[in-house]
């Protein structure tokens, strides 16, 4: 593991306890609830949430797709404790520890990948990229919410600290879909500046 990821290991296992009771978790479960306006998904679809925290996400897809099999995927030992503990699907539901950038599953096992207000933390997003394009199924959806301020065009993305924050533009997102085969078909502000940007493959 870099320096880098062990720091955000650490930072997300601090805050994993406490996650779903401060104000983020609150504005990113109404990110949530409005991404979900613009899912389209397959029945018995099987679907993967990239960087899952808590696993609020997935159960609120769980809860709309009755016939879907979801997976859960994150860094952070502590995030995924928590996932586990609050687990209402268990029959359904898969809470696994993994870093993105290097996914434990095997080639086209998903009719979609979800990636909310994580994307911004990863070092090599072109290797998460090409990561989840090899997951997906030829034609599943790939669905990357992240913020993005219409400033930052000149830069195509903005780096807060060495390592630390990267918001990409939709041109930066599309260049990283094009070179692992994923092709942009929108784009959808959903609350402020946290941009949806939706692939297919
Ligand atoms: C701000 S939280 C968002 C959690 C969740 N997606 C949500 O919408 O509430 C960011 C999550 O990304 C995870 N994360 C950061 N880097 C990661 C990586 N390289 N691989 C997998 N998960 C990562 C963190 O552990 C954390 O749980």
């Amino acid at each position: 593991m870099t320096n880098n990821t062990s720091i955000k290991q650490t930072f997300f296992d601090r805050w994993a306890p406490s996650y779903d009771w401060l104000f983020p978790s609150v504005v990113y479960q109404a990110i949530h609830k409005r991404l979900l306006e613009y899912v389209n998904l397959p029945t018995s679809a099987n679907v993967l949430d990239l960087g899952c925290g808590t696993g609020k996400l997935i159960h609120r897809l769980a809860i709309n797709f009755p016939n879907l099999q979801g997976t859960g995927l994150d860094l952070s030992p502590e995030m995924i404790s928590q996932a586990n503990s609050r687990n209402c699907y268990p029959q359904r539901l898969t809470f696994l520890l993994g870093n993105a950038e290097e996914m434990p599953f095997g080639e086209e096992q998903f009719d979609a990948v979800f990636n909310t207000i994580s994307f911004l933390h990863y070092p090599h997003p072109q290797q998460v990229f090409n990561e989840v394009s090899r997951v997906l199924r030829p034609g599943g959806y790939f669905y990357l919410v992240d913020s993005y301020f219409k400033w930052q065009d000149e830069f195509q993305y903005l780096s807060i600290s060495p390592g630390g924050l990267n918001l990409y533009s939709p041109t930066a997102r599309e260049k990283l879909g094009e070179e692992a085969g994923l092709n942009l078909q929108a784009n959808y502000y959903l609350l402020g500046a946290v941009l949806l940007t939706i692939f297919t493959k």
